[in-house]
């Protein structure tokens, strides 16, 4: 007993020791220049606002040019430059454009933040083909062919005061590391994006460019909209233990990994953290979890709303029942 009590406070003592070093000098926001997809709305707006008020530059990219003209009138309070450039992420040319827009005005890119990203739920054999391509265009290629180029830039750029050429930040998600039933397509997505992420981190290490995976989980935007922590409670996905975040929690975790280039940052509550472990060292526990404990179709019926503004998608089509025959054409 004692000794496991001597264990266990060592173990403290070593884990805080561990998070002081990791604290130690962080790098300076001041005048960096920043690129944010998606910084129209949810996540990237707040995330525009954290680096704003850190007195970063900041560049804002998304498709609709009126809520990114909004929103980069709001962040005038804070005093910094900013841009605001309409881009498609899943356009070659739009990409290029964005990049170099930048690149003109201010001369350097410090910061990339690839947070742009579309979503879509419920049963795989309801989700359209064109559904499919679309978040792999928008939530993969997109991001990685930013990565790319953006890398390209920082390596070829001198390094700022703290030694840093360039930092790429790729917002992926809880669900890529715990894959999820009724958001299949977009958990492979981010698990992609997350893999590419921490392999490009390997390839450029000792560069000075840097990069990082932002895992959000639940996150109360326009992306879920529809879809609340009662209803998943309801189906048995939600427990006590888990809650929403505000967007600006994970806006934190994205400044966190830039000013102490840290190599992955999760949100979310215990729950979160409970599953993620569960599915590293039991992933046969997390299946139990989903076959035993959560009404499917009461979970799914939530799901049809993702990325959708909250309106169910019309004429599910339900997975057989069992012993039911898939209909022969003709
Ligand atoms: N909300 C959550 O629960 C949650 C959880 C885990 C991870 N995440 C991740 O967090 C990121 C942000 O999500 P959010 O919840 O903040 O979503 P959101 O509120 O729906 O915002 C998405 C943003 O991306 C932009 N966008 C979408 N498609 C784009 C494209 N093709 N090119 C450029 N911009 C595009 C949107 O503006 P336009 O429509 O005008 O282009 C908007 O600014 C996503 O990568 C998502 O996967 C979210």
């Amino acid at each position: 007993m004692k000794r496991a009590a001597a264990a266990l406070g060592m173990a403290a003592g070593l884990w805080l020791v561990w998070q002081r070093a990791r604290r130690k000098r962080p790098v300076s926001l001041k005048d960096k220049v920043v690129i944010i997809t998606g910084a129209s709305s949810g996540i990237g707006q707040a995330t525009a606002h954290a680096f704003a008020a850190a007195g970063a530059r900041v560049a804002l990219a998304a498709r609709r040019a009126e809520p990114l003209a909004r929103t980069q009138a709001a962040l005038a309070i804070y005093g910094t430059p900013t841009l605001g450039i309409p881009a498609d992420i899943s356009r070659e040319e739009d990409g290029e454009a964005l990049l170099q827009a930048v690149l003109a005005a201010w001369g350097r890119i410090d910061v990339l933040v690839n947070n742009a990203g579309v979503s879509y739920g419920g049963w795989l054999v309801d989700v359209p083909p064109e559904r499919v391509r679309a978040l792999v265009a928008v939530d993969f290629i997109g991001p990685a062919r930013l990565t790319q180029r953006a890398l390209a830039i920082m390596l070829r750029q001198p390094p700022d005061a703290d030694g840093v050429r360039g930092h790429i930040v790729n917002v992926t998600s809880m669900a890529g590391q715990v894959p999820e039933p009724g958001m299949t397509v977009y958990s492979a997505t981010r698990r992609a994006l997350d893999a590419f992420t921490l392999a490009v981190r390997r390839e450029v290490s000792g560069t000075g460019v840097r990069l990082s995976s932002v895992y959000p989980t639940w996150t109360t935007t326009p992306m879920v909209t529809g879809i609340d922590e009662a209803g998943l409670q309801r189906a048995g996905v939600l427990w006590p233990l888990e809650h929403f975040d505000a967007p600006e929690a994970p806006a934190r975790a994205i400044i966190d990994a830039v000013r102490y280039n840290r190599r992955v940052v999760a949100r979310g509550g215990p729950q979160a953290r409970l599953a993620w472990l569960a599915e590293w060292i039991t992933p046969e526990l997390v299946d139990f979890y989903w076959r035993a404990l959560v009404d499917l179709p009461a979970y799914m019926t939530l799901m049809r709303r993702l990325g959708t503004g909250g309106s169910p998608q019309a004429q599910p089509l339900q997975p057989l029942a069992a012993g039911e025959k898939l209909a022969q054409p003709g």
